[in-house]
């Protein structure tokens, strides 16, 4: 399988660094072929502006509507080219970093934000019936995408209770509102917990679980995400009555017993 792993974290020395070369050398000695995205080491461009369009002469810059048409037309600058190749020839998408408040760390939003262009990853829509295709389908349907991440907090802080909220509620807009919104099949994320006191046998406990995980993503099952088109929303996309009644929050997106 083709990996593309994107990483951010602005230091090789840390336990990130040290999870994402086990994570690397564990695909590669399985035989899988692994690019990387190393953001930091990049110096990845973390904002969206006008020099990403280079040939937009607009004097009001819209920036769906700008990207489209540079990406149409294949002039959207090369840093953000690169990039959607590589998306574009990868199987599955690995997404590392250290939770920063809840999220990603602002260059992987930027990652994000600036190769994720409409015509690219959103906005088309089916030629047989004008549906819009997201939440499920879309262009980067047939992917499948794993999030790996460690955290200061302790796991039951981020259990169904915990103050933190369950992990993957947590990391609904990145799971839920940008990964599966372009039709990728969503991994449960895979957290090393306790990040900033780690013992050599927590790292080691840490190694085997990324080392684990990556090799088993091309199985494992996805989460079960309601897609947008399957008949569970209506119209104004709300999830049906007669879907989990009474029920509210972002745990109904689930297909419940999946
Ligand atoms: C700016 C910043 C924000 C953080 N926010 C959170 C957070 O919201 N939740 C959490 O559990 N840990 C948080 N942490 C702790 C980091 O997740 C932790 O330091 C990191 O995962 C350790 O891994 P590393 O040694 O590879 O950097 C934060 C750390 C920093 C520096």
């Amino acid at each position: 399988m083709n990996v593309l792993w994107v990483f951010a974290h602005p230091e090789q020395a840390s336990l990130s660094g040290s999870l994402r070369d086990e994570g690397v050398q564990a695909l590669v000695e399985a035989g899988h072929e692994v690019r990387m995205s190393d953001l930091y080491a990049m110096k990845w461009k973390a904002v969206v502006d006008r020099d990403d369009f280079p040939e937009e002469t607009s004097p009001q810059l819209r920036v769906t509507t700008a990207s489209r048409r540079a990406y149409e037309a294949g002039t959207l600058s090369a840093d953000i080219r690169g990039e959607q190749e590589k998306l574009a020839w990868a199987d599955l998408v690995v997404l590392q970093f250290p939770l920063w408040w809840y999220s990603m760390p602002a260059i992987l939003k930027g990652w994000v934000d600036r190769v994720f262009v409409k015509g690219f990853a959103y906005g088309v829509t089916d030629p047989s019936d004008g549906r819009t295709l997201r939440y499920g389908e879309g262009t980067l349907a047939g992917k499948r995408a794993l999030v790996v991440l460690t955290a200061g907090s302790q796991e039951p802080a981020f259990g169904p209770r915990g103050i933190n909220g369950q992990l993957d509620l947590a990391l609904f807009p990145l799971l839920h509102g940008t990964l599966w919104y372009t039709g990728m099949s969503i991994l449960p994320p895979v957290a090393v917990y306790g990040a900033d006191r780690v013992s050599a046998e927590d790292h080691a406990a840490a190694v085997s679980l990324v080392r684990s995980k990556v090799l088993s993503a091309e199985q494992d099952a996805p989460l079960p995400y309601r897609s947008q088109n399957g008949g569970d929303y209506d119209g104004d996309l709300v999830l049906r009555g007669s879907l989990a009644p009474g029920l509210s929050g972002l745990g109904v997106h689930y297909h419940p017993g999946a």
